[in-house]
């Protein structure tokens, strides 16, 4: 299929039908920041800090770059001073969950997010759906998955795949921005281990 243009901080940059504004402005060596974002993985649009403004038909409006798709002569910016404070507060509420995340901690130092601007709830999730998804978009084994709804979702793994899976895979932790996928795997792995025999020899009585 042909190309078309559209403007993209002032760059002409040609795309193609089907590609996301994210896509788009990649490919002109444009970078938007993601965080639910993944090559291999269908649009999610779930972190919203890939948000751009979006000119087109006459109307400006905000759009997540990862979902929405690139059409000819839209006028497109990534940064202003408005996304910036848009960015900053997802960041703040998202660091309130994941105080420690270095992925979220760096993008706060660019966009003077204030990390200790919400009390802390942590979860250490952000709910990205990063996990969730590449087990079930790419290994297909649905291992882990999303529980409960508004404020008590959460992640978790399903003991009876995940002991049989999980073991000899783990690709999903390193496309945690937060790393909570570890911890909670850790507790996990530590819940199904088989119990240990106790044995203390210091005050056994032996020797
Ligand atoms: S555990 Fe990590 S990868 Fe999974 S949804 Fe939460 S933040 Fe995203
Ligand atoms: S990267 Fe676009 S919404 Fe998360």
């Amino acid at each position: 299929m042909s190309d078309f243009f559209l403007q993209i901080d002032g760059k002409k940059v040609a795309a193609k039908p089907g590609m996301t504004l994210l896509e788009a402005a990649q490919t002109a060596g444009i970078t938007i920041p993601t965080l639910c974002h993944h090559e291999q993985l269908e649009p999610y649009g779930a972190c919203r800090i890939c948000t751009v403004e979006l000119e087109a038909q006459g109307r400006t409006g905000y759009v997540a770059a990862c979902t929405h798709p690139a059409e000819a002569d839209q006028v497109v910016r990534t940064r202003s001073e408005q996304l910036d404070r848009i960015r900053r507060v997802l960041l703040e509420q998202m660091l309130s969950h994941a105080p420690d995340s270095e992925e979220l901690l760096e993008l706060a130092g660019e966009y003077g997010a204030d990390p200790g601007r919400y009390e802390k709830e942590a979860s250490f999730c952000i709910l990205c759906g990063l996990c969730v998804r590449y087990c079930a978009e790419v290994k297909q084994k649905h291992a882990v998955g999303f529980f409960d709804r508004g404020a008590k979702r959460e992640i978790n793994f399903i003991p009876e795949i995940a002991v049989k899976e999980c073991w000899d895979c783990k690709e999903c932790f390193p496309l945690c921005p937060t790393s909570a996928l570890q911890a909670a795997y850790v507790l996990i792995e530590s819940l199904m281990a088989p119990p240990q025999a106790e044995s203390c020899g210091g005050c056994s009585g032996h020797g």
